[in-house]
């Protein structure tokens, strides 16, 4: 995100103030660019703006017209629109630099950025002058409110499902899975996990040979994935701290929320024979097969045992998070 954010300014308001980028930090930053306050629509842009700075408040954002003119111009606009919003004069355009705003000439569109409480530009836009402009500007802060206060959906939605399409997966989308995977971070950047990934029918029949019986649902997986690593090629430090496992399974994690992004089910399990899935997938000796995965898109719950279909279809189940996380202090 680091390229996304708003680049260095200090600038005054119409107070005279000083504003700076700290001064946007904690709230989000609804910035409106208004091209000549002295033409119509900007100065309707800034009303209709100013109308909804109740609820902009509420949502913890504030509203900001960078403009190019100077203070004490700002300040009678202040004056004669009775304005409750931040102006701000811009004359060289330091923010508009930011997104290649144009602060000169006027077209159909009123050039707007989210910026969020960290200082990130969140959300660059155009929004024509037909539309409600001001329904708009808060549509587009609610959305980026909404997003940092919910889960990220591919964690919510991700299940470890056991009904599979049959239908074979392009090497590109494995691919970007594992370069998910391969973009979790490891203890001294050692990067201890290793993948075989089985994709051909007669190689996957194979391994379907060292799968728990209760692993059956996974032979209609058009890919599987072994993850192997070895402690050696992780960080051993004292009181048994060893990361090839905790890499591994960060890798994995990062795997299963990319699958689900894209639609896919990528389901770990522990159940196969270890020893002669290693043989078979010529895996060293002193390497630990972690898990195998099933990779697919979700398939008909039909074709699972009755104990299986029940979980496919019911509510996750999980303990209560105060069962797992203690505050040290209240
Ligand atoms: C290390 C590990 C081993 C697992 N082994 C199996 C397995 O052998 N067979 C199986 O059907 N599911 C297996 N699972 C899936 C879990 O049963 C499942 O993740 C858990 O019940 C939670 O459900 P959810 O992932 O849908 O939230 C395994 C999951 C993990 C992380």
């Amino acid at each position: 995100m680091s390229e996304d954010r708003l680049p260095k300014f200090s600038l005054l308001n119409d107070a005279g103030d000083t504003i700076s980028n700290p001064d946007l930090r904690g709230t989000y930053s609804f910035i409106y660019f208004a091209p000549d306050i002295d033409s119509e629509g900007p100065r309707e842009a800034l009303s209709d703006l100013n109308g909804i700075l109740g609820k902009a408040e509420d949502l913890r954002a504030r509203l900001v017209c960078v403009c190019q003119e100077d203070p004490q111009t700002l300040s009678q606009l202040r004056e004669e629109l009775s304005l409750g919003l931040d102006l701000v004069s811009d004359p060289e355009g330091e923010i508009a630099a930011a997104e290649d705003v144009k602060l000169e000439g006027r077209d159909f569109y009123r050039q707007c950025l989210l910026v969020d409480p960290w200082g990130s530009v969140r959300t660059v836009c155009m929004i024509p002058e037909t539309e409600d402009f001001a329904d708009n500007a808060l549509m587009i802060i609610e959305e980026a409110v909404y997003s940092d206060q919910s889960l990220n959906p591919a964690i919510v939605s991700r299940r470890a499902y056991r009904a599979f399409e049959e239908e074979k997966i392009d090497r590109e989308s494995i691919t970007l899975i594992l370069e998910a995977g391969h973009l979790a971070p490891s203890c001294m950047n050692k990067q201890p996990w290793r993948f075989i990934v089985i994709d051909k029918p007669e190689d996957l029949k194979r391994v379907h040979e060292h799968l728990s019986d209760g692993n059956y649902w996974m032979k209609r997986a058009p890919v599987l994935i072994a993850a192997h690593a070895t402690k050696g090629d992780d960080c051993t430090l004292n009181d048994r701290r060893n990361y090839y496992l905790f890499g591994t399974g960060m890798a994995v994690g990062f795997m299963m929320v990319q699958a689900t992004r894209i639609g896919m089910i990528l389901h770990p399990v522990a159940g196969y024979d270890p020893i002669g899935l290693k043989k078979l997938l010529d895996i060293p000796e002193e390497a630990v097969l972690i898990t195998v995965m099933a990779l697919g898109y979700p398939g008909d719950p039909d074709t699972l045992g009755e104990k299986h279909k029940r979980i496919e279809l019911s509510e996750r189940t999980r303990n209560p998070l105060e069962q797992v996380v203690r505050w040290f202090s209240e």
